[in-house]
């Protein structure tokens, strides 16, 4: 038996069926055992240390039909990606003090049974909350989504959605390493300082040739006409709904739409259709498709051996959003779905 210490969790309350608020989870204090119990083997027991606050949460939080991925159950933690350290192992791939990244849950200590999803996190020379974003999922989606699904090419238009968060500020930068001209926008509700603050980083922080606030325009067909006079080769499509559709009515002959997420849908209760499909996908012959990261991880390796050097090279960089303390986790999930964040939204949990 091992020592037993108490576990903060943050347990969902309810099933979410339009937008999610703090009061849908709660902060409980539980007790686990820091041993692997006999008989459980193939398990890894966990310290959690960052948790990766992701878009895909809420789809969890009530019944989706279809859904690549089971709904939570009420009144148990929530989980999602994360960055842990191991204590204790069953398991044949990992070893106690190991660090790694994948599935756990959001709580202090995870007793992980099956780690289907995790990977090691085996660069000590970069900061280890990277691996909730660009050494982790929201990189190989940014890597997979405009490397795989986009095929771009030198010279090409890119224009990508909610870019300056976990996984856009990523596909701008690798479609300039591309050599493509990118186009991102971001928004906020107001014209607040956080609102500036993403536009002016998307051009002089990583790099977009052009940028704007999306919140600002009254149509979404003229800011791209603007933007994009000879029109778009290839879009990352992060937010879905209307600008999706004011896109595809921008795309060039022969375009790619990666789709990636739909954001602007996940609250609501009737999601928006998009029309003139015949006009904008079959006479310009454009290629629509969605994809999943989780097809794609066997490319882990090979994305590593791409990005890290851009990054000890400084020529890609990063923002992260830190929030303090897993009790600040329903507040940091809350802030996706109205742009508070500013980069990849982190919470941490403990620092080793
Ligand atoms: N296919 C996959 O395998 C995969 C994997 C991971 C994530 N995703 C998807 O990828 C997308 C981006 O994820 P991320 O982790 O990089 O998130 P993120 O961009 O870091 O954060 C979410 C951002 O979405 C924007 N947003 C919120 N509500 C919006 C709305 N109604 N309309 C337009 N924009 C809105 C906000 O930025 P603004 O300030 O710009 O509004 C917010 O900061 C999400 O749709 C997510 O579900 C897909």
């Amino acid at each position: 038996m091992g020592e037993e210490i108490s576990n903060k969790q943050v347990i969902l309350n309810n099933i979410v069926k339009t937008s999610v608020k703090e009061s849908d989870m709660s902060l409980r204090t539980s007790k686990i055992q820091l041993k692997i119990p006999s008989g459980c083997d193939g398990a890894v027991l966990v310290k959690n240390l960052y948790l990766s606050i992701d878009p895909f949460i809420i789809n969890r939080m009530r019944p989706l039909e279809g859904y690549y991925i089971a709904s939570y159950t009420l009144d148990s933690p929530i989980s999602g990606y994360g960055v842990s350290k191991v204590l204790d192992s069953t398991h044949p791939n990992f070893k106690t003090g190991e660090l790694v990244w994948g599935f756990t849950g959001w709580e202090e200590y995870s007793l992980i049974k099956d780690p289907i999803l995790l990977f090691k996190a085996p660069d000590k020379d970069l900061p280890l909350s990277y691996y909730t974003g660009i050494l982790g999922m929201p990189g190989m989606t940014a890597y997979a989504g405009f490397f795989e699904v986009c095929s771009p090419k030198k010279g090409e238009t890119v224009y990508v959605s909610s870019a300056s968060g976990a996984i856009g500020q990523l596909v701008g930068q690798f479609a300039k390493t591309a050599g493509c001209y990118v186009v991102g926008s971001a928004g906020s509700k107001e014209k607040s300082a956080v609102a500036l603050m993403k536009v002016d980083l998307l051009k002089n922080k990583f790099g977009f040739d052009e940028a704007f606030n999306y919140k600002e325009e009254q149509d979404y067909n003229v800011a791209l006409k603007r933007y994009f006079p000879d029109g778009i080769d290839i879009y990352f499509d992060n937010v879905g709904g209307k600008m999706l559709e004011a896109v595809l009515s921008n795309m060039r002959l022969h375009g790619r739409v990666a789709l990636c997420g739909m954001i602007s849908q996940y609250s609501l209760e009737q999601h928006e259709g998009i029309h003139n499909l015949f006009n904008h996908l079959i006479t310009k012959r454009i290629r629509m498709e969605g994809f999943f990261v989780s097809n794609y991880y066997d490319l882990y390796p090979k994305f590593l051996e791409m990005v890290v050097p851009l990054i000890k090279e400084e020529k890609i960089t990063y923002i992260e959003d830190i929030a303090e303390g897993i009790e600040s986790a329903p507040r940091a999930l809350v802030g996706l779905y109205s742009g508070r964040n500013v980069g990849k939204q982190v919470v941490v949990v403990a620092r080793e």
